[in-house]
């Protein structure tokens, strides 16, 4: 009896699919679910059946039942019938799969407003660049071996009579004299520039494409300790109270004096572990405006004075507590494995 119950539903589904028009339809209504119907048949042989079975083959009818009317339902409401299939609306609904933001889309919006909420402006900058924005006007003369640092792509484009070639941004700091030229060199600036930089540079920690946060501050008094202040209060809301941060003597050309800025290690809290050595992990870099960039954006230089630094998104997403990405190429590789993670 069940195998026959599944031949009925196999034949009615085929031939209902099979594009029956409406009078059709009507005969192959009544021909399986008429009250002298195939199941109506079939039906008065329910009796005969053993009690252990009357359950299981009473499902199977009901099911065969239901998907014939469904059918027929169906294909006549699409085809301007009357009848609609039957659906029950107390069903639970079926959840869409939901997406969310990349990482470093949050980690962005979230370093956005750290800074946001300390005064700071969210602006951004040309990604695609002259020499002079890139380089020149950070006190880096053509040919400068400073440069090198920075494995810049140039672009297949005419140079400016000025301003020189066109690159590819290496690093944010393109922002800093842009923003001087903004405020038409007249301070205060606070500004947070955050953009995409490129670099020839491809392995387990660098993306040739990448991300920058540029914080530039220049006002009259500005110190190192207003650069300390900042920096500590962004290591504590991004990373948690618990993380210190340090100044390390470094040399840039666009700063004077340079620092690179470290950050306690999450594992060991600074005492010191296998992964970090000795407790501290690095962040990037920082300094005091070298009086050289201010007169490039035409700032007074005895008047004022600031400090900027500029660190890798990327990076100091992954430096967050309970966040280790073995491959950084894994954040752009549009893995939805990968990123459903975060
Ligand atoms: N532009 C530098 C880099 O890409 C980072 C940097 C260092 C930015 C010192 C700054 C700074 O603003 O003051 O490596």
């Amino acid at each position: 009896m069940r195998d026959k119950l599944q031949n009925i539903k196999n034949e009615a589904l085929a031939l209902i699919i099979a594009g029956a028009d409406q009078a059709e339809k009507d005969r192959l209504r009544v021909h399986y679910l008429g009250k002298k119907g195939v199941l109506a048949e079939i039906a008065k042989e329910f009796p005969s059946l053993a009690s252990d079975e009357k359950a299981d083959v009473g499902e199977l009818f009901n099911d065969v039942k239901q998907a014939i009317t469904n059918a027929l339902g169906t294909v006549q409401a699409e085809s301007g019938g009357a009848a609609l299939p039957s659906v029950d609306v107390t069903l639970p609904g079926v959840k869409p799969p939901l997406g969310h933001l990349h990482p470093v889309t949050k980690a962005i919006a979230e370093i956005s407003s750290i800074f946001e909420r300390i005064g700071f402006t969210r602006v951004r900058y040309p990604e695609v660049d002259w020499d002079w924005y890139a380089f020149e006007s950070l006190n880096m003369p053509k040919g400068h071996p400073a440069r090198d640092e920075w494995e810049t792509f140039f672009v297949d484009a005419p140079d400016h009579s000025k301003l020189g070639k066109v690159v590819l941004t290496p690093h944010t700091s393109n922002g800093q004299v842009r923003e001087m030229e903004r405020v038409k060199a007249t301070p205060p600036i606070r500004m947070v520039n955050i953009a995409k930089c490129y670099r020839r540079q491809s392995d387990v920690s660098h993306t040739v494409m990448f991300h920058q946060f540029e914080g530039l501050v220049i006002d009259e008094g500005i110190n190192i300790t207003h650069l300390k202040g900042t920096i500590d209060h962004f290591v504590k809301q991004f990373f948690g109270p618990q993380r210190k941060s340090r100044l390390r003597p470094y040399h840039f050309q666009f700063t004077e004096p340079s620092f690179e800025v470290d950050v306690t290690c999450d594992i060991c809290n600074g005492r010191g572990c296998k992964l970090c050595k000795e407790g501290w992990l690095e962040l990037g870099g920082a300094g005091m405006v070298h009086p050289n960039v201010l007169k490039a954006g035409k700032i007074d230089s005895a008047k004022y004075s600031g400090f900027a630094f500029g660190w890798g998104v990327e990076r100091t997403y992954m430096m967050k507590s309970g966040i280790k990405i073995d491959d950084l190429r894994l954040l752009y590789s549009n893995d939805i494995r990968f990123l459903t993670q975060f």
